[in-house]
């Protein structure tokens, strides 16, 4: 069986570094009960530093939520992935909708950087999921395919095999609408399918595929206990040091 990988995004939160050791410290003291579920916690750029060093010693893992591809050199305001891997990290966010969204990521950026990841030996969580629109219209299963196979295009079996893949549609992202446990795992289910088709079914069914999109202490046990939902990447609910609990807690049941 796959393990579960609950992941937190902080995103572009909290602005003010007490803030944010106050919430480690929460978190390392209500997570230190659960000991099978891989945890992570992806904190702004500026916060890895403390954030790494407040969970040494704890089986958090911390991640970045982007990078830039270029290791060194003139690119004023980057962040590559040798100086994530050096800041103590084990992961990296890549692709999120917001990203695509806001800031211009595309499929052939998020092969750049998940090639940059790999080489500096992080481990990428790639986002990919359909907004309302595409849903609406049909075409949500050729816009993940066209992510998936181009955003990961070219990588051998034993890259894609640390590969984490989030699936997580734009439109249950901070609204509160959450995709129903059989809209997720129907999607899960051809993210898998996919994978197999592209890589292996082997490498496939090793594959961690995280749910994202308004998970919170309430849903998570009726999404997790779908058969190819494996974890969750959290916005919202990952900022309080309760309610991240919780949601580990359902997945630590599970396992
Ligand atoms: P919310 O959990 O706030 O909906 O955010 C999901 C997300 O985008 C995680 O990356």
């Amino acid at each position: 069986m796959r393990t579960k990988f609950i992941a937190g995004n902080w995103k572009l939160n909290p602005v003010d570094g007490q803030q944010a050791r106050d919430l480690c410290r929460q978190l390392k003291a209500r997570l230190a009960p659960f000991s099978k579920t891989m945890i992570a916690v992806c904190p702004p750029f500026v916060g890895l530093g403390m954030v790494n060093e407040a969970f040494r010693d704890t089986n958090i893992a911390v991640g970045a939520q982007n990078l830039y591809w270029e290791e060194t050199g003139a690119f004023t305001g980057e962040i590559s992935a040798p100086m994530i891997k050096s800041a103590g990290c084990t992961y990296v966010i890549i692709g999120h909708s917001e990203r695509r969204q806001y800031f211009g990521e595309t499929n052939e950026t998020v092969r750049l950087r998940t090639q940059a990841a790999l080489k500096a030996d992080l481990l990428p969580i790639v986002c990919v999921g359909e907004t309302l629109n595409e849903r609406e219209s049909g075409v949500l299963k050729e816009v993940v395919s066209e992510q998936i196979r181009e955003g990961l295009r070219g990588f051998s079996e034993a890259e894609i095999s640390k590969v984490v893949v989030a699936y997580e549609p734009v439109w249950a992202i901070g609204t509160g609408k959450t995709a129903s446990p059989a809209q997720a795992q129907e999607m899960h289910q051809y993210i898998r399918e996919l994978l197999a088709e592209v890589f292996s079914q082997s490498i496939a069914d090793k594959m961690l595929i995280l749910y994202g999109g308004s998970v919170k202490p309430e849903n998570a046990t009726d999404l997790l206990s779908q058969a190819d939902i494996d974890g969750a990447l959290v916005g919202g609910a990952s900022l309080k040091a309760d309610s991240f609990a919780g949601i580990v807690s359902s997945a630590e049941e599970l396992i």
